[in-house]
């Protein structure tokens, strides 16, 4: 049993949970993720390690509310509540280095795990150019944390309400038409990663980006998470999340993401049904 320490909204539908697990806070690196299970009958979701301190034994997880497990994860965990699973750390993590100029680029929750790599490769001595976008400016959180691991903060929202008007994949082409870069990381919905791709495709510089494909077990053993990389199949659990964006199979990804989407409503639709919620 992994208790809620600390629970914080960071905007609507966006909620960061600190939870008690001393040997994931020990082990954890950035890039890697845990597998939670909110209670004996709840489906297991992959929920990034956004942060955490092997001195109090605590991670830190930011949870967007899209569905049916992490509604409930938002709304029905408070402090002191006991989360039944929590596995990890699990995947691979993050490769780490000195590359010179990196930009790390977060688009929506995605600005929670891009965090942990912006330090990493800040505290690697590389200067780290971060962008941070959103939506619209309610939905964006955490833009002190980045700030302080990076050398320059660049903040988008699609509709103008805070920073640059426009998505990451532009900023991120005024810096590459700006400077030289020699890495960069995107974390984000699968639709902005693949933009972010081609970007640096058009201008030779090497991306990682960190696949959100469906998970069940996490440990390679389900199959569910399969993506093609380079013409071949990986499991995004055991070989990834992290691969290169350039041989990253898109198309298929995108489709795969929808696969459950009938079961995903019904799910969905039979959670708000028991707490007398209409929709
Ligand atoms: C390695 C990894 C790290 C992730 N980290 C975070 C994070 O830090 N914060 C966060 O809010 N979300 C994260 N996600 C996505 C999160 O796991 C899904 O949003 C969650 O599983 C959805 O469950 P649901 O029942 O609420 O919604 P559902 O109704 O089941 O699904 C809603 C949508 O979420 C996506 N999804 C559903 N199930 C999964 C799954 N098992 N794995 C991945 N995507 C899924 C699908 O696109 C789906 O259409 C991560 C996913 C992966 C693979
Ligand atoms: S989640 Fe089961 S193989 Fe990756």
């Amino acid at each position: 049993m992994n208790k809620v320490m600390d629970k914080r909204a960071l905007g609507p539908g966006i909620v960061e949970f600190t939870v008690a697990a001393p040997l994931i806070a020990r082990k954890a690196r950035a890039g890697q993720f845990v597998v939670v299970r909110a209670h004996e009958r709840g489906e297991r979701i992959p929920l990034t390690l956004a942060d955490w301190d092997s001195a109090s034994g605590t991670i830190t997880l930011v949870v967007q509310e899209v569905g049916k497990s992490t509604r409930e994860l938002g709304e029905e965990f408070a402090v002191g509540d006991a989360i039944r699973d929590v596995a990890g750390p699990l995947g691979t993590p993050s490769e780490i280095m000195a590359y010179g100029t990196v930009v790390c680029v977060g688009g929506g929750v995605g600005i929670a795990p891009i965090y942990p790599i912006a330090r990493a490769l800040h505290d690697a001595g590389n200067e780290v150019i971060a962008i941070a976008g959103a939506r619209t400016k309610e939905l964006l959180f955490w833009l002190d944390r980045l700030g302080q691991v990076s050398d320059q903060l660049i903040v988008t929202t699609d509709d103008g309400s805070f920073g640059k008007k426009g998505v990451t994949p532009a900023a991120l082409q005024e810096v590459l038409q700006a400077r030289r870069v020699d890495h960069v990381w995107a974390i984000g919905p699968a639709i902005m990663m693949k933009f972010c791709t081609q970007v640096c495709r058009e201008f030779g510089v090497p991306i990682t980006v960190s696949l959100n494909s469906i998970m069940i077990d996490g440990t390679g053993m389900c199959g569910g998470c399969r993506v093609e990389v380079k013409g071949e199949s990986r499991f995004a659990c055991v070989d990834g999340p992290e691969f290169p964006g350039d041989q990253v199979n898109w198309d298929l990804l995108l489709a795969r993401l929808g696969t459950f989407k009938d079961e995903e409503r019904c799910a969905l639709e039979r959670y708000l049904a028991a707490k007398g919620v209409a929709r």
